[in-house]
């Protein structure tokens, strides 16, 4: 995929809340490997596990697909050439520029725009919420992996990646000034990070490890476990 460079938070403007918009779509690609550590694992990851969890004649979640990278090592790893790929997200500008990225790369996929509480999962093996369910209202989660639940075959994996936090003060602290210093490092400036922090503030809540692990057993799942972690970020898998 061709990255444009993340200049989003480079000048001085008025700060809105953080929104998925056509902006934002185009520069996705190069924010995110810049900004949450060990980004390519969790695409590895999930390339992995589409091995092991796909089944065949079955259907493959990617809820809050953005630009298709998920969507893409699903469909670039998945055994199961007669299983289909379905990717949602509710923003225009990031559904067309999924299909775009999509487009000629890998085949039986379709990219949907709706809401990922409004889903109807329908005989899904796989079902993955990288970096999404962040931006759902935290009353509305629960639901939210109930349904997945309910829809995923016996045997289908949930995997889940999150931005968390932690409860203990000095871990927290410490993983925060190491998350600055990785963005640091992929060279945004202290005002980039500042105001991106402002901008994103109340729309991503993140929650504990113990929430989430929490969370998945009330849904039903009995193997729930974090399968990979980077700083602040967390992969977890979840198996019915
Ligand atoms: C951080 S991005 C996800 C990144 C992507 N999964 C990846 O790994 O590259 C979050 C995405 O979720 C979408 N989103 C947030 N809430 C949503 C909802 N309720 N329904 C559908 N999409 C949603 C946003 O539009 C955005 O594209």
């Amino acid at each position: 995929m061709s990255e444009i460079r993340d200049k989003l938070f480079s000048k001085k403007t008025d700060l809105v809340g953080f929104t998925f918009d056509a902006k934002v779509s185009e520069i996705f690609d190069d924010m995110v490997r810049r900004s949450v550590p060990g980004y390519q694992n969790m695409l590895e990851m999930v390339g992995l596990l589409v091995q092991i969890y796909g089944q065949k004649n079955t259907n493959y979640y990617d809820l809050g697909a953005s630009t298709g990278a998920v969507c893409l090592a699903l469909g670039l790893n998945n055994p199961h050439p007669d299983s289909r790929i379905i990717g949602v997200d509710n923003s225009v500008a990031m559904v067309e520029k999924c299909r775009q990225n999509l487009h000629g790369k890998i085949t039986n996929f379709e990219i949907i725009c709706a809401d990922i509480n409004n889903i109807n999962f329908e005989n899904a093996t796989i079902i993955v919420l990288n970096l999404t369910l962040q931006f759902v209202p935290v009353a509305q989660r629960q639901a939210l992996i109930d349904h997945i639940y309910q829809g995923l075959q016996p045997g289908g994996a949930l995997l889940i990646t999150e931005k968390i936090h932690f409860d203990d003060v000095k871990m927290q602290k410490q993983m925060t000034k190491l998350h600055l210093d990785f963005k640091r490092a992929n060279g945004y400036s202290e005002l980039e990070i500042a105001a991106k922090r402002q901008s994103i503030e109340n729309v991503l809540i993140t929650d504990n490890q113990k929430t989430h692990i929490k969370r998945l057993e009330n849904a039903g799942f009995s193997q729930n476990f974090c399968h990979f972690q980077c700083l602040n970020f967390a992969s977890f898998l979840s198996v019915k």
